[in-house]
């Protein structure tokens, strides 16, 4: 079937079916021409959240489709690609921490929402990248434990000295793996550049940015720069997005290694076949609902 002929039928199965499709910006960049979403994690929650749809097809990792089934349990979320984990979310687990929690006992829990639902139902409050430091900050307490990933949480205590923010010791691969020589090296080439750097990245990486935030952070950033040249410092998706929006300006990947497989599982015509055979349902206890939600609910409460 030709792109034309699938973008098509998916729109028509959509409309048939009452369908919502959200696309994270890190997918193939074709999806986003079906989605009615695009974005990063807390805006796609959201979504997910205030969607009166009867379908959630969510065109990114597990744990995001779990977080919309949480946030809509009556309807029907399904993810096109059972394979498309994240390696961060799966450094923590139940038993992990419970013992992180039982080593450091009576302190509020951040749970970065890439994470399990088991995991964020033994969390108080969670967070995404792009409000991390709010989250934080909105607990108004001395000491928190953050959880899976140091990266970010590290991040979090940069701007927070008042804080004691206890790290687990997690991280996602693709970012924790850039390195300070790979943003010289670029910007050795395009002096002139914007860096712009993701939080999942490690900390002495964040100290050469113009800008750290979440990858729709990093997208308004150069939609409000009058700057021409930028170094993206996260996941290829967000400069195929930004070549596409932006064609007159220049947009270097600080290295060809900031790929995650897992978001590139998805394509056109997965998104076709899971409307059409209704696959692959998320199932999540109703009990582990209840339980995964007050987390999630507390940080949009947050707003
Ligand atoms: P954001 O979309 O919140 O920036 O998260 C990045 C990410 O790694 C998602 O898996
Ligand atoms: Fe997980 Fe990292 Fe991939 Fe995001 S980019 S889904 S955090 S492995």
């Amino acid at each position: 079937m030709d792109k034309k002929t699938l973008i098509a039928e998916i729109n028509k199965l959509k409309e048939e079916k009452n369908a919502v499709i959200l696309a994270h910006c890190y997918e193939n960049v074709e999806i986003d021409e079906v989605a009615d979403f695009v974005g990063d994690s807390l805006y796609l929650s959201r979504q997910a959240a205030k969607t009166d749809a009867d379908f959630v097809v969510f065109a990114g990792v597990y744990f995001m489709a779990e977080t919309a089934k949480i946030l809509s349990p009556n309807k029907k979320v399904l993810l096109p690609n059972l394979s498309a984990g994240c390696a961060m979310a799966d450094m923590i687990d139940l038993e992990k921490i419970r013992k992180f929690k039982i080593e450091n006992p009576n302190v509020p829990v951040v749970c970065y929402v890439n994470s399990t639902a088991e995991v964020k139902s033994e969390c108080d409050i969670c967070c995404t990248s792009a409000n991390a430091v709010e989250i934080v900050k909105s607990l108004n307490t001395p000491k928190v434990l953050f959880v899976p990933d140091r990266n970010l949480g590290s991040y979090v205590q940069s701007k927070l000295p008042n804080v004691e923010v206890i790290c687990y010791d997690g991280c996602c691969p693709i970012h924790d793996n850039l390195t300070l020589e790979d943003i010289k090296d670029k910007k050795g080439k395009y002096p002139n550049a914007k860096v712009l750097v993701h939080p999942e990245c490690k900390k002495e990486l964040l100290s050469l940015a113009d800008f750290v935030g979440s990858t729709t952070g990093i997208m308004n950033y150069v939609k409000d720069s009058k700057d021409n040249e930028f170094i993206i410092v996260t996941e290829i998706g967000v400069v195929e997005r930004l070549e596409r929006d932006y064609p007159n300006k220049k947009f270097v990947l600080v290295s060809p290694e900031a790929v995650c497989k897992s978001m590139k599982y998805i394509k056109l015509e997965d998104v076709l076949a899971s409307l059409k055979e209704e696959q692959f349902e998320i199932e999540v206890s109703e009990e582990l609902i209840e339980k995964a939600y007050k987390p999630i609910e507390k940080m949009i409460a947050v707003g």
